[in-house]
């Protein structure tokens, strides 16, 4: 279904881990401004099984690019040690798993929000909306996981739309604010049944860092949806 984007904003967020990593900065450049968001998955080798980006190449990002809207993805353990760090480099907007620390979640959220920016929870595939009660009130984005968290490229799992649909009803019965997230597996063949879901924010990306012109694939998506 068409024409979703044109009723309610629908951001795209090209994920950087997909782009060729020597070449990051001309990766960004060659989106030509065809984006809303910045996807930066962080990744410590512990909580998934691989490793990405530093607080130190955020910064780089936020000094070249000071007007994009960074959206940090961490997928990390020791939140108290990284978490500051990425708050210093200039993140618009930081995700942190409900399955890191869950018992200082809602502390962790309020932190992040009390730094001045904005605050995202996300669900690996086998964890429950309901893990999410506590915080939604405080959420100002719940990111669904449609894959596995620590690599690029891998199938999209279909129940995840189920999830969003539940956060959808979530948001209108309590009237609470978040926007919705997925990331995982999308490319131009599921595009369109995420945003129909629900999903406010797309993250791609191989879809978009694959394809020969990231900024045409953008702009042929974005006429779809
Ligand atoms: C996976 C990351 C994703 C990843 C998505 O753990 O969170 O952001 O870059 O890549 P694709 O779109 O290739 O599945
Ligand atoms: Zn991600």
């Amino acid at each position: 279904m068409a024409g979703q984007a044109a009723m309610r904003k629908i951001f795209l967020a090209p994920s950087l881990l997909g782009a060729d990593p020597l070449n990051l900065s001309g990766s960004i450049d060659s989106l030509k401004n065809n984006f809303d968001w910045l996807h930066l998955d962080i990744m410590d080798g512990h909580f998934v099984k691989n490793l990405s980006f530093g607080p130190d190449f955020a910064l780089a990002l936020r000094k070249k690019y000071p007007e994009i809207f960074l959206d940090v993805h961490l997928m990390i353990d020791q939140l108290d040690i990284i978490l500051p760090l990425f708050v210093k480099a200039g993140a618009s907007l930081i995700t942190i798993h409900a399955e890191t620390e869950p018992h200082l979640l809602h502390a962790s959220l309020s932190a992040i929000k009390n730094s001045g920016i904005k605050a995202g929870v996300a669900l690996c595939p086998p964890t429950r909306v309901e893990n999410l009660e506590s915080v939604l009130e405080l959420a100002d984005l719940v990111l669904v996981m449609s894959v596995t968290p620590g690599f690029g490229g891998q199938k999209f799992i279909e129940s995840s739309l189920k999830k969003v649909r539940e956060l959808v009803s979530l948001r209108e019965v309590h009237r609470y604010n978040y926007l919705i997230e997925i990331d995982g597996g999308i490319n131009e063949n599921n595009i369109c049944s995420a945003v129909n879901a629900g999903c406010d924010v797309i993250v791609a990306g191989s879809a978009v860092f694959k394809n020969q012109d990231p900024a045409a694939w953008l702009a042929k998506v974005r006429g779809q949806i």
